[in-house]
């Protein structure tokens, strides 16, 4: 049976599970979405959408920011009660990822839902940021707006864009409204990521850094991706333990770079590595989208290839599995995985961008 999330989904507890230090969290762990309806409707994609192109972080225009941070602004200015709102959107991801709900749904409600570590993990983050994408463009008025990606594959990407951090110098706290106070701050510009990073800097210099991050990139997306389950991560049904670690597989990219970009941007003094560091309190830091479209834009270039065995899961028990969201008119909504298949369907693309590490067989 395919993994559902709840029709009500006020059916929804405190988070508890995957935090280091729980007495300590400066996020809430009261992540339950607000119970506007308790019956989703089954989501319909969009007839001849228009397509809103993701713009590269490292190349977006002056006036291209300016928007994207009109529309953070517009989400934060909202109550924290809406649906729409910064910290509705941002305990999305505490509620799925850290025991919110569980699997009553598809008969075992003991058990717990998670949608990482698994070949849940694509599907579920591009409906996450499917939604959260056009609730922005909604905000300001903009049907055509699209969130920017973290083009850290590349090596004119390979540091946290300088959006997120600029800021009126002469202003405490910042006043930008994607700016997070949980960063590592000695990961800020110009430090060039480490593709691999767990927790210790490599100190290899920049030249080195950049080459070894392509060789890196190569091995996640071609030598360690060669299958579905490799790729994708392991089955994940209903009545599966995500508590018990043996039943989870993650994929080559939600455990590489996926993992090591949380790590690299949370803040390691914190008590649970906030924001970027855990699951429940990453969706706080604007970065977190921007990093996931990055990840969805590789599970599209994977499939692009057109290497033989680069296909998606096929069987029910994946293109089944739902989850609920808010749509951006507010509508409870259920969404497929074989709805997440076809970007174009969706109605938004990745502006291009060379793939160096293609030509980087380590
Ligand atoms: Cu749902 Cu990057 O984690």
């Amino acid at each position: 049976t395919p993994i559902a999330a709840p029709d009500n989904i006020a059916d929804c507890v405190t988070a508890s599970s995957n935090l280091q230090n729980p007495t300590d969290v400066v996020r809430g762990l009261a992540c339950c979405p607000p119970a506007l309806s308790s019956k989703p409707e089954i989501y319909t994609l969009p007839v001849n959408p228009v397509t809103r192109i993701r713009p590269a972080a490292q190349r977006a225009t002056p006036e291209y920011i300016e928007k994207y941070k009109a529309a953070i602004q517009e989400m934060r200015k909202l109550p924290d009660d809406h649906p729409h709102s910064f910290k509705q959107q941002a305990m999305i991801h505490c509620a799925y990822c850290n025991g919110g709900y569980n699997q009553e749904q598809s008969g075992h409600p003991e058990l717990q839902l998670q949608i990482h570590n698994s070949w849940l993990f694509f599907p579920f983050h591009r409906w996450y940021l499917y939604f959260y994408e056009r609730i922005l463009g909604k905000l300001i008025n903009d049907p055509t707006f699209a969130i920017p990606y973290w083009n850290w594959d590349h090596p004119t990407g390979m540091m946290l864009p300088a959006m997120f951090e600029d800021a009126d110098p002469d202003t405490t706290p910042k006043q930008n409204p994607i700016f997070d106070p949980y960063r590592d701050v000695t990961h800020l510009p110009p430090a060039i990521l480490d593709a691999e990073y767990a927790g210790a800097n490599t100190g290899a210099d920049c030249v080195n850094q950049i080459s070894s991050n392509l060789a890196s990139m190569y091995r996640q997306m071609i030598t360690n991706a060669t299958d579905t389950t490799s790729f994708f991560g392991g089955e994940f049904v209903s009545g599966d333990n995500p508590l018990q670690a043996d039943t989870l597989i993650a994929g080559s990219i939600e455990s590489g770079i996926h993992t090591a970009m949380h790590r690299w941007v949370g803040n390691p003094r914190m008590a649970n590595n906030e924001d970027m560091g855990n699951f429940y309190s990453a969706g706080y830091d604007p970065v977190f989208y921007v990093h996931h479209a990055n990840i969805d834009r590789m599970w599209k270039i994977w499939k692009d290839l057109g290497i033989p065995g680069h296909v998606e899961p096929t069987s029910d028990d994946w293109n089944n599995a739902s989850y609920v969201f808010y749509d951006e008119n507010e509508r409870l909504v259920r969404v497929f995985n074989k709805d997440s298949i076809d970007i174009g369907r969706m109605g938004y693309d990745y502006e291009r961008s060379s793939v160096p590490w293609l030509q980087s067989r380590p």
